[in-house]
């Protein structure tokens, strides 16, 4: 697709690259770390309202993290350096953010993709439809753990993320295999990054994994979420 700066974004077009496929591409004008972390302020608040990731900051910095050092209920906790699994950012809160924006400051070297994937083409038939909006599924999250389905009833996001999601019976297991399965043999786009690259993602359609990664590779992503 065409990036273009994201100062310059036309509005409507953007929203209509994100209605067509979930996903847009810009690139910052001043590729340097505050250029990137202003120019993903500006484009979250034209598309809705920041929100804290498990952090507690509205504007991060992510770079690949070693288990160890990893937040304990994070996939990075789980997968560490390797591939980090498909999954909708936030999925441990009531509804996941709408929204993530990604800007890179350093590809890091050597680099890693970031691998996106529209649940709407993994082919769900009607009863399996029924089993994700039905089975039961934990969300495990400390004192604010809670009860939910993959899909809510009016299928507006779907809820994944391997690190925090947990059957808690039969139906469970099948509905999160059922997910597992498809995902694995999914059609996914992979996003290679380059400096100043800006990526927004509709975090409702679109779930996103990332590639293996070295420790030390010096790969930084600015990250927002935007609930909207
Ligand atoms: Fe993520």
């Amino acid at each position: 697709m065409k990036t273009v700066p994201a100062t310059i974004v036309d509005l409507p077009a953007l929203l209509a690259t994100l209605e067509e496929r979930g996903w847009a591409t810009l690139s910052a004008v001043r590729p340097e770390a505050g250029g990137i972390i202003g120019e993903l302020s500006r484009l979250g608040d034209i598309l809705g309202v920041r929100t804290a990731g498990r952090g507690s900051a509205l504007e991060e910095v992510i770079q690949p993290q070693r288990q160890s050092e990893a937040h304990s209920r994070s996939l990075s906790a789980l997968f560490g350096l390797s591939a980090l699994p498909f999954h909708a950012e936030l999925s441990h809160r009531p509804r996941p953010c709408r929204y993530l924006l990604l800007g890179c400051i350093d590809t890091g070297s050597p680099s890693a993709v970031t691998v996106l994937l529209d649940w709407r083409t993994l082919g769900f038939s009607s009863e399996e439809f029924e089993l994700l909006e039905g089975a039961p599924i934990l969300v495990r999250c400390g004192r604010s753990s809670f009860y939910t389905t993959v899909l809510p009833s009016d299928r507006s996001f779907f809820r994944y993320d391997p690190g925090c999601l947990e059957a808690v019976d039969a139906r469970g297991r099948a509905a999160l295999r059922l997910v597992e399965d498809r995902l694995t043999g999914g059609a996914p786009h992979s996003h290679e990054w380059r400096p100043g690259g800006i990526l927004i993602i509709d975090n409702w359609r679109v779930l996103h994994g990332r590639g293996p990664s070295d420790h030390g590779s010096g790969r930084r992503l600015a990250r927002i979420l935007i609930d909207a």
